[in-house]
């Protein structure tokens, strides 16, 4: 097995989860919004592999030149793979954007980081002017934690106090992210600890006061950015 196909294997993507319609379709229409100059900003998962899959053949078949910045390793092994420049933001501030996500409510309020990559999204996020959010119709929620959990990543020493904070907050569960396919905790990117956490209410407030508890790093809530969604039926 390649390194590529033994990455999409670990990451949980199934040939199922990555051959969805919907998914293809909105990253068909990303890459169709590609233009010769531009510098991405290229999100984390299944979705936004698909959508790049869909730029290189772009770039080599109308020999665009573009850069991307990645927000986490596995992107941007793939984006090596494939043949999409990187750069990083030392050098660039993306054009736009593109992310998938894991929870969409009315309000366009999200919840990511199901692959653990929010703090580096949500730089991204914020460094760039115009940014799309591509999904299938199963992440369409009419409530915030529906479906998932907030993902939060902590400052590994930080673990009880954070813990202790968070049900201050109001978190009813708190889980320790393990590591897949073995014991132990997984280790985010940063070096990091990744605490999945259940909420009954999540107001507009949340993510600020979660950010204000020492030793978070960031929540997977983005709540009140300028996003546009782009959402697919899932056929
Ligand atoms: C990773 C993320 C992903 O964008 C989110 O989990 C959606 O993934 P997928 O496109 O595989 O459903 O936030 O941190």
């Amino acid at each position: 097995m390649n390194w590529e196909s033994s990455l999409i294997k670990n990451l949980g993507w199934s040939a199922d989860i990555i051959n969805i319609g919907g998914k293809q379709k909105v990253a068909a229409q990303i890459a169709e919004k590609v233009k010769d100059g531009d510098v991405l900003g290229i999100g984390s998962g299944s979705t936004v592999y698909l959508a790049l899959l869909a730029i290189a053949d772009r770039i080599k078949n109308e020999k665009l030149n573009i850069k991307g910045i990645p927000t986490s390793l596995e992107i941007s092994m793939f984006c090596s793979k494939l043949g999409i420049p990187l750069t990083t933001l030392f050098e660039n501030k993306p054009d736009w954007l593109f992310d998938g996500a894991d929870e969409v409510d009315p309000n366009k309020s999200l919840i990511k980081g199901r692959g653990g990559a929010m703090f580096k999204e949500k730089l991204l996020i914020s460094c760039s002017p115009v940014n799309y959010i591509i999904v299938d119709e199963s992440k369409i929620v009419d409530k915030l934690g529906t479906n998932f959990p907030v993902p939060i990543e902590i400052f590994p020493q930080s673990l009880l106090y954070v813990e202790q904070e968070l049900k201050q907050l109001g978190a009813t569960n708190i889980l320790l992210r393990p590591a897949k396919g073995k014991d132990g905790p997984i280790i985010s990117e940063n070096n990091n600890l990744i605490l999945d956490c259940k909420f009954n209410d999540i107001d507009s407030n949340m993510e600020k006061n979660i950010k204000g508890i020492t030793g978070v790093i960031e929540s997977g809530l983005f709540i009140g950015y300028n996003v546009n969604i782009l959402e697919a039926e899932n056929k």
